[in-house]
């Protein structure tokens, strides 16, 4: 494990003189299932795997869940070393952010809406953090994860922005066998929480039957209210917010298109905030 930014660039820097090809993945640790994933396609794709494991403050807002966010360095070590990542990257938040920081990279648009309604100031946060990642491990590539849809546009935007020299490669969102969607913050779901949080997985099911089953073009409106009636439904569960956009722009689509994507926020027991969305066609 390296905690030294210095060190991990030092060896970076050694890396790319040898010609190797690095790649990064990001992460804020307490791995799961969606995480070995992303590390098992970083390694089929360079010589290199640096995995980061940073708990970014500066990307959760006042009253979120930064200290009790999971954490367990010992066991997310052994589960890297297994997907044969060669550096695990832990820098302090000191190292990171030491007195006098005062940068931020900030997305205008894309990080605005959606997520970035209700938290303020998130996209700046990971956007900065990512773009000092990509810089200290001097990665050619970096493996996101679909998951995080808003998070993907936002990063894939800042590249094409700053003329960054890294590849982004997205990874689909991995589910457990019930359909609810990998998280580190599904470990603060209850058991009854879990079945109520299905209902982000049954409202892209119910989206595809939809759209499969359509004859003419569908509106994008009122398959979303559908979609927010159907969630509000279910106890316990509130909408922060479901649209159908389009997978660049992240702007809302009039009609459901090919490649129209649903994405969506809901609290659960005004606790536990998820996220999923899916491409509505089915490739
Ligand atoms: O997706 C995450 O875990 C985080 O937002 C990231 C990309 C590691 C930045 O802190």
């Amino acid at each position: 494990m390296i905690q030294e930014p210095r060190e991990l660039t030092a060896l970076a820097g050694s890396w790319r003189g040898q010609g190797q090809k690095i790649a990064l993945v990001p992460t804020m640790g307490s791995f799961h299932a969606g995480h070995l994933a992303l590390m098992h396609q970083a390694r089929q794709c360079a010589d290199q795997v640096v995995v980061s494991l940073f708990v970014n403050p500066i990307q959760f807002g006042s009253g979120e869940d930064l200290a009790a966010y999971p954490r367990d360095l010992q066991r997310d070590m052994e589960l890297a070393a297994g997907e044969g990542v060669d550096v695990l990257y832990a820098p302090t938040t000191s190292s990171m952010y030491p007195a006098g920081f005062q940068t931020t990279v900030r997305v205008a648009e894309l990080g605005r809406g959606l997520c970035g309604a209700s938290r303020p100031g998130h996209f700046d946060g990971v956007c900065t953090v990512v773009m000092k990642l990509f810089s200290q491990t001097q990665a050619h590539l970096a493996v996101f994860g679909e998951k995080d849809f808003q998070q993907l546009a936002v990063i894939r935007r800042m590249v094409r922005d700053l003329d960054l020299a890294v590849d982004i490669v997205a990874h689909p969102t991995v589910r457990e066998a019930s359909g609810l969607a990998m998280s580190s913050r599904n470990s603060y779901l209850q058991d009854d929480e879990r079945e109520q949080a299905l209902c982000l997985y049954r409202a892209i099911l119910f989206a595809r039957q939809k759209v499969k089953g359509a004859t003419q073009p569908l509106s994008a409106e009122v398959l979303r209210r559908e979609i927010e009636g159907n969630i509000g439904q279910v106890p316990g569960c509130a909408v922060e917010y479901v649209e159908i956009v389009d997978p660049d722009s992240l702007e809302r689509c009039e009609t459901v298109q090919v490649n129209s994507r649903l994405i969506m926020a809901v609290k659960i027991h005004d606790r536990v905030r998820l996220i999923d969305n899916a491409r509505l066609f089915e490739l």
